[in-house]
């Protein structure tokens, strides 16, 4: 029984099989609109979220299964304390797979160690998103053909945002990618980040604070929201949170060809200004995520 709770949970080899699946899928859907008929899947969200828990039940409803779960621990026996370990053997009853989101890094694995079904990590506090990850990188894959050999920006909260965690670590087992870390000096990477995965690996990095010194040698630019919840203090959170207004001025400074990705929710760091520029590929992002939810389901079930 396979679960993913990190990227790279899954060999290179096997994420370019399964983006080749999405693809596929996105091409014929009805090739795959019964495959998962009888199988149902739990989606257990502590935490909220629209596009993760959604996508997760619409993947599973296009290939002809159906959705069980809860959306918020408040409407869960989490509520009455029941531990992690405890509700995964009891939602091991009901379904063939499990998608988690927690407020505690990990979480989602400790359930998979107790789990007689695939668990997969939907997000676990600050730390990984693996499944927005395979969403990015089918993003970047259908946009530019290839996931090696491009510069991608990073920008905003590269401390607290797990898909930034997650897609560095990812990306850093390509060839010829170069990172520029765009933050304010207080969200830099994690050093655990910048030295076991950057460092380690020999990977081409800055880190930088200004967004405009840099946009001109962007091939993606990977903007992301300050991660309210996981603040501290309020009044750190208010003297970060407009730090990056991506805007139409500082696109006429970019590559008539850099991409723009975010993994939503937006908030003010992209003005809705940019959403019409053909470089905008943020809601085209969200449709490749169902698609490479169906595609991990698929897999992980052994349907594929
Ligand atoms: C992200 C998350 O939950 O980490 N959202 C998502 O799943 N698409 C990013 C965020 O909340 O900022």
């Amino acid at each position: 029984m396979r679960h993913l709770l990190s990227p790279l949970d899954l060999s290179v080899e096997e994420t370019n099989e399964l983006l080749d699946l999405a693809r596929d899928i996105s091409k014929n859907p009805d090739k795959y609109s019964h495959k998962c008929e009888g199988k149902k899947i739990a989606t257990c969200f502590y935490e909220p979220s629209t596009r993760t828990r959604l996508s997760f039940e619409s993947a599973m409803l296009n290939l002809g299964g159906s959705v069980i779960g809860f959306s918020s621990a408040n409407s869960s026996s989490a509520s009455k304390g029941e531990s992690v370990s405890d509700t995964i053997r009891v939602i091991s009853c009901f379904a063939d797979i499990c998608a988690m989101r927690h407020p505690k890094e990990g979480a989602p694995m400790v359930a998979a160690s107790k789990s007689s079904i695939p668990v997969i990590n939907a997000g676990d506090g600050g730390h990984q998103h693996p499944t927005q990850t395979l969403t990015d990188l089918m993003t970047i894959r259908e946009l530019r053909g290839s996931l090696d050999n491009f510069t991608i920006g990073l920008c905003g909260d590269l401390k607290f945002g797990r898909t930034v965690h997650s897609l560095i670590k990812e990306l850093s087992r390509y060839t010829g990618i170069k990172f520029v870390l765009i933050s304010p000096p207080e969200l830099r990477v994690p050093d655990v980040i910048r030295d076991e995965t950057l460092k380690a690996n020999n990977i081409e990095f800055t880190e930088v604070e200004r967004l405009e010194d840099v946009i001109p040698e962007l091939d993606i630019l990977y903007m992301t929201r300050v991660q309210k919840e996981r603040f501290f203090n309020e009044e750190d959170y208010l003297r970060m949170k407009d730090f990056y207004i991506l805007d139409a001025a500082k696109m006429a400074m970019a590559k008539p060809d850099m991409y723009v990705l975010h993994p939503l929710p937006r908030v003010n760091e992209i003005s809705t200004e940019v959403d019409d520029d053909p470089r905008a590929a943020y809601f085209k992002q969200v449709q490749y995520g169902v698609y490479v939810r169906m595609a991990l389901i698929l897999t992980l079930l052994g349907l594929n």
